[in-house]
């Protein structure tokens, strides 16, 4: 082959790369020091959190759990070995979350040996080189929080900035990220998708729980008037933001936002309009003065004239039928950051699948479509995946497989799968380059 040649083809295959099929597979999207990680949420892993208002609700009879959280993954014990495991994968970043409910046991009573605990996660993180990505409320409510009304209490901004305050001081600048609240988008969109009703089988259930706490009230994530606990969620958002900010100048402070693709079905526009905007719009928002942006995407979702509407068939679902549209996580992400004009960081994407070669294949998609949306200009700080290790998935139980590490429900001993290999492959390559066989 002459030069000519050699540069005629050499200029083909950067072109075919750049728009073609190897566009997925390069590399060069990523900037350095990109972070690559995994994710848990403390009720998920941790085990044993009895003071929390889901541990309560996982006890009543009847409870809307299939089995209640116990032991999870005995992570309160393992968590620095979870650590270790994460570095051993070549990951540079892991997301946990801090728990409220055994920080701030009773209302302003914190403990400070909890407090020292946390610290001492993130300062094995760092010692790791992981950059610790903190959720300050993942799901779980302190049962006397829950007691008050949950969201829909008056004083849960306050309550709220209150506790980050605390916790912020306590982690100090060791926190590469803090995550104020998890997906607290999400409630709101099936319950305006089914008519903006009540449920009754919920109310019976924090009645229940109201009624085993001695209150006229019990309020949990996801439940009660989400309007309501919508706007209190951003109130707490921003208080809860501003103190973490004031305790540890310089912090990045930011909200995670569940982000399935919403796609409108024959003669749902009008549906799926208003539930853009309900539930992104108004938290796009709210979030434009924050440091970055948290996107979770799973799926993509169709909305019809009357609610949800069946699921596509034609991309690849997973093992309870939703659909993982490989272009979905770009999708996401476009979105997220063109309405806020803010840094995306992926702070949760994976797939329920007991089968790990799907895993891989999820992974291998979202990563494509995320180099996409960066060489196309959108700011991404990192990728974590859901999740280390498979977990309680909330009322599903430990039935759902999320992991990228297996755990014997009896020994609690951790077993990566290929696809934890895959993706530390993906992280030391910065990109899919060379991951593909
Ligand atoms: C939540 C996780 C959950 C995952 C998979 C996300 O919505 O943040 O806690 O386990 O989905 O179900």
């Amino acid at each position: 082959m002459t030069d000519i040649d050699r540069r005629v083809v050499l200029g083909a295959v950067a072109a075919l790369a750049s728009t073609g099929p190897l566009a997925a597979a390069r590399s060069s999207a990523f900037p350095r020091g990109f972070l690559w990680g995994a994710a848990t949420a403390a009720h998920q892993v941790e085990g044993n959190n009895i003071n929390s208002d889901l541990w309560l609700i996982e006890h009543l009879k009847p409870s809307p759990f299939v089995e209640p959280s116990g032991d999870a993954c005995d992570s309160w014990n393992r968590h620095l070995d979870d650590i270790a495991l994460v570095a051993k994968l070549g990951l540079t970043a892991y997301r946990f979350s801090i728990e409220w409910a055994r920080i701030e046991p009773e209302p302003g009573t914190f403990s400070a040996a909890t407090l020292a605990y946390y610290r001492r996660l993130a300062e094995a993180c760092r010692r790791h080189g992981i950059a610790p990505i903190i959720t300050y409320n993942h799901f779980s409510l302190p049962r006397w929080v829950a007691a008050r009304g949950g969201w829909e209490t008056p004083e849960i901004a306050s309550l709220f900035a209150r506790y980050c305050d605390r916790a912020a001081r306590a982690l100090g600048s060791l926190p590469a990220y803090h995550c104020t609240i998890n997906e607290a988008n999400q409630p709101l969109l099936p319950y305006l998708l089914r008519g903006d009703k009540p449920d009754r089988g919920e109310e019976f259930i924090l009645g229940l729980a109201a009624k085993a706490v001695g209150s006229d009230r019990f309020g949990s994530y996801a439940s009660g008037n989400r309007y309501r606990a919508r706007d209190a969620m951003i109130a707490a958002h921003h208080a809860g933001g501003d103190a973490i900010r004031a305790a540890v100048p310089g912090a990045k402070v930011g909200i995670t936002l569940a982000l399935p693709v919403l796609e409108a079905a024959p003669g749902g526009e009008a549906m799926r309009a208003r539930a853009v905007a309900e539930t992104r719009t108004v938290w796009f928002d709210a979030c434009r003065h924050d440091e970055f942006i948290g996107v979770q995407n799973y799926d993509r979702k169709q909305v019809g004239p009357a609610g949800f509407a069946p699921n596509r068939t034609d991309s690849m679902t997973d093992d309870e039928g939703s659909d993982n549209w490989t272009e979905s996580l770009g999708t996401a992400v476009r979105e997220a950051a063109t309405a806020t004009g803010r840094p995306v960081l992926v702070t949760e994407h994976g797939i329920n699948a007991i089968d790990d070669a799907r895993r891989i294949k999820a992974i291998d998609a979202g990563v494509a479509s995320l180099a996409r949306a960066v060489a196309s200009g959108v700011p991404v700080l990192g990728y974590v995946h859901w999740s280390l290790i498979d977990n309680f998935e909330w009322l599903r139980g430990f039935k759902p497989k999320f992991g990228l590490c297996a755990v014997d429900r009896a020994t609690f001993a951790r077993t990566p799968k290929p696809s934890a290999h895959h993706l530390g492959r993906i992280a030391s390559n910065n990109g899919l380059k060379g991951t593909i066989a």
